[in-house]
C-alpha cells in the first residue's frame, strides 16, 4: 500500500498515531503503546541519523518484550537493538537477530509513515 502525504485524510483510517518524532533522542530509543487492530501492543522506536525504525516489542525468542529498562533497548555500542532477556542482538535497520539464541529470527517490523513530525504506524 503506498500513501502520499496529500492522503492524510484517509490515512487517519489506516494508521494510528504513535508518537512525536522529538520524543526520541537522536541515536536512541523509546517504546510506545498503541491500539492496532484493536488490540494494545507495545512497540520500540529507534531514531537513527534521519532514519526511524519501529519494532513490535516482541522477541522472536519468547515473546517478551526486549527492554531492560522501559524504553531502552540499544546496546552500549548503540549499534544493535537488544533483548534484556537472554542478551540476542538485532540490526537496527531491519531486526534481523545476528546473535542470540533466536539468531537468522527477525524483530517484526512495523510499516510507518511521518507526517509533520509525527510517527503514525499503518494498521492495514
Ligand atoms: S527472550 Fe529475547 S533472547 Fe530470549
Amino acid at each position: 500500500m503506498s500513501l502520499q502525504i496529500d492522503d492524510y485524510k484517509n490515512m487517519k483510517a489506516v494508521s494510528t498515531k504513535l508518537c512525536e518524532l522529538n520524543q526520541i533522542d537522536n541515536n536512541g530509543s523509546a517504546a510506545f503503546v498503541a491500539k492496532r487492530n484493536g488490540k494494545k501492543e507495545s512497540f520500540i522506536v529507534i531514531r537513527k541519523e534521519h532514519n526511524v525504525f519501529v519494532y513490535l516489542n516482541s522477541c522472536p525468542h519468547i515473546g517478551t518484550p526486549l527492554d531492560f529498562s522501559p524504553g531502552r533497548f540499544l546496546s552500549k555500542d548503540k549499534n544493535f537493538i537488544i533483548c534484556s532477556t537472554h542478551g540476542a542482538l538485532f540490526r537496527i535497520n531491519d531486526g534481523f537477530c545476528i546473535s542470540g539464541p533466536c539468531v537468522e529470527q527477525a524483530l517484526a517490523k512495523v510499516p510507518i509513515k511521518i507526517i509533520k513530525g509525527t510517527i503514525f504506524i499503518i494498521t492495514n
